[in-house]
């Protein structure tokens, strides 16, 4: 099988090409390090596609564009991919706002750009669109909540699972990146609802592992890992620490991609996160850090929360669940710190 991933060099898409090279899957990728452009060095993808090239020798990488309205239709006239995994993006909630015309052009004009080039030439061919679950804007900051001493929580039990696919998209404040993330997720859908096309939406949460190059504006997890074992001071922006993320492990992700994959049907969407087993607050997030390291750091507060910032988000898993039977979130919360800080350890000894 000939699968294409983009955003290859990335978190989610560097997960992919390992998980689909080590079954013997020819596997393209395309990643152009916008990721550099857009958080300096620390953001720097190069190292991830040097580890790629080493482990999965047959892997060929594409440094194109993916706006790029002549090469990316070409690559796809040539090489007709049996799958399609979009992990491409301007990830940032908080750094769009400052580049909205490139944010939007990645998220919004790359995703129709490689979806036209599917359904020009493998229109047959499953097609995985990773999206987020800031589609939803800050419209889960309007339920009830209750304040616990750590996190937020749900009040009305018709969450008690958390978010699901079926609660609005519009009508609320997303910031300009999740603006851009909800054309993309509905263009998506469209293509599948309109074209008939095998294109899957999936909703992430906090999607996290070790190969994440966090910095301070995207890769949370990651990036309080690395504050932690560093001992550099840490911020915590808003609403006292207690807001709640649901974080889950990339292998996980690309689990459920896979097996969707195999079975795919037209527009389908879905949420994928850690669920409520897997979502903690950023103080407990940071406890459970310094619990794992053996360090401690000094945290200040800065009261002013993110814009379109939710105060607690988990999702629900109920139809990820029902519908792609066998998949399950394997990683407690405490198992994926575990792996972020043992990567972090062998990097700086390396
Ligand atoms: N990590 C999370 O917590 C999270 C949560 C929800 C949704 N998502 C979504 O998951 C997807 C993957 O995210 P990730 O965490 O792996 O991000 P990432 O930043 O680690 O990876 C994205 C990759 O895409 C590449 N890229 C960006 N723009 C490009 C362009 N124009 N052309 C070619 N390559 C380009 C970057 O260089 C980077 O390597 C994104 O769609 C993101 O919005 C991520």
């Amino acid at each position: 099988m000939k699968v294409l991933v983009t955003g290859s060099s990335g978190l989610i898409g560097s997960e992919a090409v390992r998980f689909h090279a080590g079954r013997g899957d020819t596997v393209h990728g395309i990643d152009n390090n916008t990721r550099m452009d857009l958080f300096g060095p620390g953001g720097d993808t190069r190292p991830t596609l040097a580890l790629l090239r080493d482990a999965c020798p047959a892997f060929v990488h594409h440094d194109i564009d993916i706006r790029d309205r002549v090469r990316v239709p070409r690559l796809f006239e040539s090489e007709r991919f049996d799958r399609v995994i979009h992990c491409a993006a301007q990830p940032s909630h908080d750094l769009a706002a400052s580049m909205p015309l490139d944010d939007f052009d990645i998220n919004a004009g790359g995703t129709i750009n490689l979806l036209d080039a599917a359904r020009r030439f493998c229109p047959e061919s499953p097609f995985v669109h990773v999206s987020t679950n800031k589609v939803y804007g800050d419209a889960p900051n309007r339920l009830n909540l209750i304040e616990l001493e750590t996190r937020y929580d749900y009040a009305d039990p018709a969450h008690a699972n958390g978010i699901a696919e079926s609660f609005p998209i519009d009508q609320s404040l997303h910031s300009l990146f999740g603006a851009s993330k909800a054309s993309g997720d509905l263009i998506a859908q469209e293509y599948g609802r309109y074209f008939g096309m095998p294109v899957g939406v999936f909703r992430g949460g906090c999607l996290t592992g070790p190969q994440h190059a966090g910095v301070k504006l995207h890769g949370f997890l990651s990036f309080l890992v690395s504050t932690v074992t560093s001992a550099k001071p840490y911020t915590i922006i808003g609403y006292k620490g207690k807001q709640v993320r649901d974080q889950i492990h990339s292998a996980d992700v690309i689990d459920a991609f896979d097996r969707w994959s195999a079975d795919p049907r037209p527009g389908e969407v879905f949420n994928i996160g850690g669920g409520k087993a897997n979502a903690a607050s950023v103080l407990e997030c940071l406890s459970l850090i310094e619990d794992v390291t053996g360090t401690r750091t000094s945290v200040d507060h800065d009261p002013t929360p993110r814009v379109g910032d939710h105060i607690c988000y988990y999702s629900d898993l109920t139809k990820l669940k029902a519908r792609l039977p066998g998949w399950n979130v394997t990683r407690s919360l405490p198992e994926i710190v575990e792996d972020i800080a043992r990567a972090h350890t062998d990097a700086s000894a390396a």
